[in-house]
């Protein structure tokens, strides 16, 4: 059954009141770079602290050892999961996994906020599929055992590897796609495999988001 991921991308507060009302639900939190370089401690332990899993969105991309240590760091917070751009390279890549231990490192590809025009902008003149496939290649081979990618991405990357998938761009109907571009719906996402839907503005800016968290749980039980 694939997890529900909430992404946190909200003020500190409001993230925290969404935590204890959620509380006993089987849901991992997401905290990124808005809570955490604010927060840092007062966000993760209350995740931690009420039993839901921790998955620190901090997009690790620096030299090897930096890399290695902040792997180290997001163990210490109790992270369960942490993101490593694949990007790194990969002696960072290896040295990530070297002290992962139970830490789930999850390997970002291309963001999805970018198209092939902006690998363009980078010299790249692959096509988003061909540099997708590679940096999953080179992410599996170091070690990586999950990767982040679009829902569009998803069963061409499940056709060749065996992974975690994390899909991020989930949009529950007609929402607006903000700065998002390869979005999917819920149900795509689900049936094109994904084990972890990441889910931000879509429930943080709904009416009543513990109601839509209430919506969305059994849609991921009918799937096994
Ligand atoms: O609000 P929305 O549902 O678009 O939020 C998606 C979340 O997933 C954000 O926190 C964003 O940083 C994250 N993310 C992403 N694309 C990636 C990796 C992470 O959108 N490739």
């Amino acid at each position: 059954m694939p997890k529900l991921c909430i992404a946190l991308d909200t003020e500190y507060e409001n993230a925290l009141k969404l935590v204890k009302a959620l509380r006993g639900k089987d849901i991992t939190f997401k905290v990124g770079y808005k809570l955490f370089i604010s927060h840092h401690r007062r966000i993760t332990e209350p995740i931690k602290e009420e039993g839901f899993e921790l998955f620190l969105d901090l997009k690790l991309h620096d030299i090897p050892s930096t890399v290695q240590n902040g792997v180290l760091s997001a163990k210490e917070l109790g992270a369960d999961y942490l993101t490593v751009h694949i990007t790194s390279g990969r002696d960072a890549l290896r040295r990530a996994v070297e002290v992962s231990d139970g830490l789930k490192l999850l390997g970002v590809s291309l963001l999805t906020s970018l198209e092939e025009e902006h690998l363009k902008d980078f010299g790249v003149c692959l096509s988003k599929e061909e540099y997708v496939l590679r940096l999953a290649s080179l992410a599996l081979e170091c070690g990586i055992t999950g990767l982040v990618c679009s829902g569009k991405e998803l069963p061409l990357l499940k056709s060749r590897f065996n992974f975690f998938a994390v899909v991020p761009g989930v949009r529950l109907g007609q929402e607006e796609r903000e700065d998002q571009r390869r979005v999917v719906s819920l149900e795509e996402a689900i049936r094109n495999g994904a084990d972890m839907v990441v889910l931000g503005r879509s429930i943080l800016r709904s009416q009543d988001p513990v109601k839509t968290v209430e919506d969305i749980l059994p849609l991921l039980q009918t799937h096994p």
